[in-house]
């Protein structure tokens, strides 16, 4: 193995408040941090844990393509590795989820035969579930980048919960700050093909920094472009129809009989909207 290593870690949301107790250990001793966070806090909390630490920031806001700055972004990554320093590379949210340089510098390191790992952070869907009460085992969870889902023609199923990463860059290729909703107008048209025009979903951003409400804005598909989308918003789409329950096969796979009453039972109370009590959820947040 050659000397230098990279740790590449999640800083969460919020500054430093849902940093991993590893994942500070690691920021603390490492011999260079380089990182890619999205709020003043979080970038001041890793320069007052590290004197090393240098931001990624000039690679990456207001690059014209993202491809080629996520590539310029593992390079760097990747030179101070080379160069025989125990790295660390720190980025927003979990590390793995949607953070292409993250993965691609770990993959290089260790083809060129450096120890390279990721230590798992609070990703914007670990927030999502807490602030909205979803629990992505019990009915599912799809995920999507929201480019990916309308070019790769994704099917939605009408059942299941969905997250929309990355809304408002849908369809650019660079870091868009000029509040064009063009492909928001083209993903809301493909979405109430699919849910109908009036259903209800959420735009949600997780709190940007301790003591600070997360934004849940609910809004119909057909006004989904004249909502406030920016580059941190998520859409949560909530199912539009009741899950099936075959059971046939619940019986085959000798379930008992009182667990078929009690999914009966829950499939009768409506679809989960949102778990979380809906009244007083939308008096608070909706427009
Ligand atoms: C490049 S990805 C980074 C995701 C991040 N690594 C994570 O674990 O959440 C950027 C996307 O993450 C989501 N995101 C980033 N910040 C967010 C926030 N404060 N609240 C909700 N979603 C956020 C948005 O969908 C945004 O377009």
């Amino acid at each position: 193995m050659n000397v230098g290593s990279l740790t590449v870690v999640g800083m969460g949301f919020g500054g430093g408040g849902q940093i991993t107790a590893e994942a500070s250990q690691v920021i603390g001793t490492s011999e260079k941090v380089l990182y890619l966070v999205a709020d003043t806090s979080a970038a001041e909390w890793i320069r007052a844990a590290n004197p090393t630490s240098e931001s990624l920031g000039e690679c990456y806001f207001g690059r014209a393509n993202r491809l080629e700055a996520y590539l310029e972004i593992t390079e760097r990554i990747l030179s101070f590795v080379r160069r025989g320093l125990r790295v660390c590379a720190a980025f927003y949210g979990h590390p793995g989820v949607l953070v292409f340089p993250s993965i691609e510098a770990i993959i290089h390191a260790r083809e060129e035969g450096f120890d390279a790992r990721m230590l798992p952070g609070i990703s914007a869907a670990d927030c999502l579930f807490a602030d909205l009460g979803l629990d992505p085992g019990r009915h599912g969870c799809l995920t999507f980048d929201a480019t990916d889902f309308l070019v790769r023609r994704r099917s939605a199923d009408m059942t299941v919960p969905m997250i929309l990463w990355q809304v408002g860059a849908v369809g650019r290729l660079d870091y868009p700050r000029d509040g064009n909703k063009e492909n928001i107008k083209v993903l809301s048209e493909v979405l109430q093909k699919m849910y109908g025009p009036r259903h209800e979903v959420v735009i949600y951003e997780a709190r940007v920094a301790p003591g600070c409400d997360p934004i849940m804005e609910i809004v119909c598909l057909e006004h989904l472009a004249d909502a406030s989308i920016n580059l941190l918003s998520t859409v949560y789409v909530p199912p539009r129809d009741e899950p099936f329950v075959d059971e046939d096969m619940a019986r085959r796979l000798a379930m008992p009989e009182d667990f078929l009453l009690k999914v009966n039972r829950l499939a009768s109370k409506g679809i989960p909207w949102l778990p979380y009590a809906r009244p007083s959820f939308a008096q608070t947040h909706e427009r």
